[in-house]
């Protein structure tokens, strides 16, 4: 193994140990922002829709794949979804090429019978717990962002992730009949410029956030 590092923004980057080449590990990782200033370049249905077939392999609890996608198009879909954001957020989602409101299904246990065949009386077993689904939806879910947004980088697309929102609000607004529980509003697009006035900061090290027994 080697110890070689890269630096950008300031920030010193190891490069060992990598399956993947570095400018890969660059486009996903080290160079990639939060972004919240797009060009007005369309981000298209047919790439978002090539971004989730690839992430959908990632792993979920039993398979159960319960995160849902809100594609926020139109002006009108846009100011919904904005009078329910944080006033910070307001004008982000109303200025994004496009904005996906990530949310988890409770409902995810209809289509068991597909995703976990091998599990045949999971989705009655299921059927009458709401609460235990809710939380299994919303873990996996959450995981299905993370694959998400770093699938969205990997088309070359960038993100900006906020959950500075009224999320009972979006839900009646928007999952009144699929009971789908909003996580996140993703903006989508491609960066103007660096899309961000922040400097980059700091993230911990290996040995600030791992025990090993
Ligand atoms: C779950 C989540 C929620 C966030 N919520 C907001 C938000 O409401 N408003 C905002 O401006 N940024 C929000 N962010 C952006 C983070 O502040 C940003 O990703 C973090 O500071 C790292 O920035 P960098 O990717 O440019 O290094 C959120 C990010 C995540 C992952």
């Amino acid at each position: 193994m080697t110890t070689d590092s890269t630096v950008l923004d300031g920030l010193d980057f190891p490069t060992s140990g990598l399956a993947v080449p570095d400018d890969v590990a660059d486009l996903l990782f080290r160079q990639a922002r939060t972004v919240g200033a797009f060009t007005p370049e369309e981000v298209t249905d047919e790439q978002l829709a090539a971004v989730y077939d690839l992430v959908r392999w990632g792993p979920t609890a039993l398979n159960t794949v319960p995160l849902r996608l809100l594609v926020v198009r139109t002006p009108e879909a846009r100011a919904r979804l904005a009078a329910h954001m944080n006033e910070s957020n307001r004008e982000r989602v109303l200025a994004a090429p496009v904005s996906l409101v990530l949310a988890a299904d409770p409902g995810f246990h209809a289509h068991l019978p597909v995703l976990a065949p091998h599990m045949a009386a999971l989705a009655d077993a299921l059927e009458p717990q709401p609460e235990q689904r809710e939380q299994m939806a919303r873990t996996s879910a959450l995981l299905q962002v993370g694959y998400l947004i770093v699938g969205l980088r990997a088309a070359g697309l960038d993100v900006g992730p906020m959950s500075g929102m009224d999320a009972h609000g979006i839900d009646a607004e928007f999952f009144a009949e699929s009971g789908w529980r909003s996580l996140l509003v993703v903006n989508v697009g491609r960066r103007d410029g660096v899309g961000t006035p922040h400097p980059r900061a700091a993230r911990l090290d290996y040995d600030q956030v791992a025990r090993t027994v």
